[in-house]
């Protein structure tokens, strides 16, 4: 060996674990009686802490493209209130921009109508987190949005693409809190078309629990490519594979699941593909999949066809703005195409 190793320097690594472990117990205290206050505009981003397992003082930092949790987001718009006197079937959930006023009007017309399928109770919320530039401006109008519509859902963390699942957990925390009598969650994104007549009729009658179903991915792991919007670094999911998991753009639990999900969530680190998440938590849950019919939930974009569309659940890559379009059409076709077969 070419160099001496001077004892003194083994005591660093000592003292560094005993200084960290310090920070760390000066950090959770206060944390744990501070409530949060609102960060508008939020504050730029700071390495965050995972908690560390109990005497091990090595806690890792969290990488950017994780999201912060948990931690107490503040719901900024809520609903409490839509549960207390009514239990629905089916909670509709919507990831939207904050921006996307015009896109929400389209899917309250067409497949977010509460009255789609005669006879159930659904209810629908949009998801919304803080628009990163433009949060400020867009408060009132969405105060506005939501006292004519009272269906939006908003916390305060930053919503880009990397933090869709703080936003996929807030609906699963509205419903665990706020919902826990609903039947189903169904969680959506905005570019999909939807037909909750046939999943109800299809896939989730006669009720059930312990259910999750969508378009099932299995086998597949994190992209580590940084060139992908889809990228996941090893430092936010080490694992070469994910669980099964449901396609993001359309898929349903049962609303057991969904408040189970939301608990388990407070123990896992997080990562930043929403859908994959969900699949964690369910294999942290020890609940499957259930694989759905064929071409009920299409992640591909398939041209209109009135009997196509009146088997399917979820076809995914069309604007609201085109399903507007195409809505009173596939209205129009309703019953030339049945019956469909309906599940034993
Ligand atoms: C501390 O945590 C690291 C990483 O999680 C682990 O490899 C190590 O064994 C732990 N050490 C102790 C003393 O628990
Ligand atoms: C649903 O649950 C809420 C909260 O627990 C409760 O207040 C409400 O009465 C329930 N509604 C129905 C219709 O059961
Ligand atoms: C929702 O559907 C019902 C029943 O078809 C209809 O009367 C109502 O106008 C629709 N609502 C919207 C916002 O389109
Ligand atoms: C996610 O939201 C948090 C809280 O607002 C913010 O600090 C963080 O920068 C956001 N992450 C990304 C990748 O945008
Ligand atoms: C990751 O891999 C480890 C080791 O094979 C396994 O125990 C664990 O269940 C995996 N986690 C997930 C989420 O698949």
């Amino acid at each position: 060996m070419k160099w001496q190793l001077n004892p003194r320097l083994l005591a660093l690594p000592a003292l560094a674990a005993l200084v960290a472990l310090v920070g760390l117990r000066w950090r959770q205290s206060p944390e744990e009686s501070i409530t949060v206050a609102p960060s508008l505009p939020p504050a730029a981003f700071q390495w965050h802490r995972l908690p560390a397992p109990a005497g091990n003082a090595t806690a890792p930092t969290r990488h950017p493209l994780q999201p912060p949790y948990p931690h107490p987001y503040r719901f900024l718009l809520n609903q409490p209130h839509k549960c207390r006197e009514r239990a629905p079937f089916l909670v509709l959930l919507v990831a939207t921009g904050s921006e996307d006023t015009g896109g929400r009007n389209c899917i309250r017309h067409t497949w977010g109508n509460e009255s789609s399928v005669p006879g159930v109770s659904i209810l629908r919320l949009f998801l919304l987190g803080l628009h990163p530039v433009f949060a400020d401006a867009l408060g009132p109008v969405l105060q506005e949005e939501n006292a004519e519509h009272g269906d939006l859902l908003q916390q305060d963390f930053l919503d880009t693409y990397n933090n869709l699942t703080l936003k996929t957990l807030m609906g699963m925390e509205w419903v665990s809190k706020h919902c826990p009598n609903a039947t189903y969650v169904m969680k959506a994104d905005r570019d999909v078309f939807l037909n909750l007549d046939y999943l109800v009729r299809r896939l989730l009658l006669p009720p059930k629990t312990a259910f999750v179903t969508g378009y099932i991915y299995r086998k597949t792991g994190p992209l580590r490519s940084k060139a992908y919007k889809w990228y996941v670094p090893y430092e936010v999911y080490p694992n070469a594979t994910y669980p099964p998991y449901c396609g993001g753009p359309g898929y349903v639990l049962s609303a057991d699941v969904a408040s189970k999900v939301y608990a388990v969530a407070q123990t896992l680190p997080l990562i930043n593909m929403e859908d994959a998440f969900v699949g964690i938590c369910l294999h942290a849950l020890g609940i499957g999949v259930t694989d759905s019919p064929w071409g009920a939930f299409s992640m591909a974009r398939i041209r209109y066809e009135p009997c196509r569309f009146a088997r399917a659940v979820m076809v995914h890559r069309y604007s609201p703005q085109e399903v507007l379009e195409l809505w009173p059409r596939f209205q129009g076709a309703k019953g030339t195409c049945e019956p469909s077969p309906v599940q034993g």
